[in-house]
């Protein structure tokens, strides 16, 4: 499955060449992809946004209609139909309409609204609905104390609606599927990053040797990360800290005012839950370098399964690089003097 937003022309290529099924964004993708790959392909989808608020009961989970995926209603319709006259013939309908959401009532509702669309655009366009894709969206519980989702309970509340809407009106057939990102991953990954620095001017700082170009939800929206310090698990929390990173921004820290318990420098932090937005999302901002990144096994056993950056790959992709030679017998030179206390 092949979801993707303002395409290039070359990933709709190498979709196609995959054979991936194309979920297109847009009404107008439908023209792009024609020219792009010489046709429509026979089992295409739709990725569609109803708008307004997502609420569920009383509370806005998400707010769709401020968000740039997707097709309107309207939209939707119209393109099932022109899909159909150039030769589609199997269908899917995609929506991500809420993210992290943390209660089990996200996925039947969201399946609710998309089971309704399906019978419609059955009836009215006569196409033949192969999936419904529900997409990511499931939470996790970032604090220790949130109560998690419950997937089977999720499972069922889908499997009612199913039989509620789908079921009668013929469409007993639909497959259901997810794309779930954050609920797979994010609890099974960690940061791990060593207190380099302390320093004590109007608030406390601990500063650490990754930075938000290793995780960048905290910096960029404020996201809570759950910190534990090696080693001190269970002593007591009695020190409040900044926890920074070394980027030019003063948003890069990984935690605000957090109790923790004292940290002396050299102390490994483990930041939790970042599975599924550490490193897939790292970059290369202030031309800070990506980490490592190391396998934990079931047998308990560690393997580097991806080195660090060093500095010469952040020049690597210059075609021509004068001083290449020059720079590289420099960084090796630092490297080797940076002491092992260190
Ligand atoms: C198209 C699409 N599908 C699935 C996901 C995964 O979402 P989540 O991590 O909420 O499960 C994302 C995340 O951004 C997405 O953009």
């Amino acid at each position: 499955m092949f979801s993707s937003n303002d395409t290039p022309a070359e990933e709709f290529v190498l979709a196609d060449r995959l054979g991936a099924i194309i979920n297109l964004d847009d009404i107008t993708h439908i023209d792009f992809l024609e020219k792009t790959i010489g046709k429509i392909p026979e089992t295409i989808s739709c990725r569609y946004n109803p708008g307004g608020l997502f609420k569920i009961s009383n509370s806005i989970m998400d707010n769709p209609g401020d968000a740039k995926y997707g097709m309107t209603t309207e939209q939707l319709f119209e393109a099932f139909r022109t899909l159909k006259a150039k030769g589609a013939k199997e269908f899917g309908i995609h929506a991500f309409l809420a993210s992290n959401t943390v209660t089990n009532e996200y996925y039947p509702t969201l399946a609710k609204v998309l089971f309704e669309v399906a019978v419609r655009l059955k009836e009215e366009t006569g196409v033949h609905i192969r999936f419904i894709n529900l997409s990511g969206g499931i939470g996790i519980p970032y604090k220790p104390d949130q109560e998690p989702n419950d997937i089977k309970v999720i499972g069922e509340g889908v499997r009612k609606v199913y039989e509620e809407i789908l079921v009668p009106a013929g469409m007993g057939d639909v497959a259901i599927y997810t794309e779930l990102g954050r609920f797979m991953l994010g609890p099974y990954g960690h940061l791990v990053t060593r207190a380099i620095h302390e320093k004590h001017t109007h608030k406390e700082y601990i500063g650490v040797d990754a930075c938000a170009a290793n995780l960048m939800r905290p910096a960029i929206y404020g996201a809570y990360h759950h910190i534990t310090v090696m080693g001190k698990e269970d002593a007591p929390c009695g020190h409040m800290y900044d926890i920074t990173g070394s980027l030019c921004e003063n948003n890069d820290k990984f935690a605000v005012d957090r109790m923790l318990p004292q940290i002396d420098i050299g102390d490994l932090l483990v930041i939790h839950d970042t599975g599924a937005h550490g490193f897939s999302m790292g970059y290369n901002y202030n031309g800070r370098l990506r980490s490592a990144e190391v396998l934990l096994k079931e047998d308990g056993s560690a393997e580097l399964i991806r080195r660090a950056e060093t500095p010469m790959d952040y020049f690597a992709s210059f075609d021509s690089f004068p001083v290449y030679e020059e720079l590289k017998k420099a960084v090796d030179d630092a490297a080797g003097a940076v002491g092992e206390e260190v």
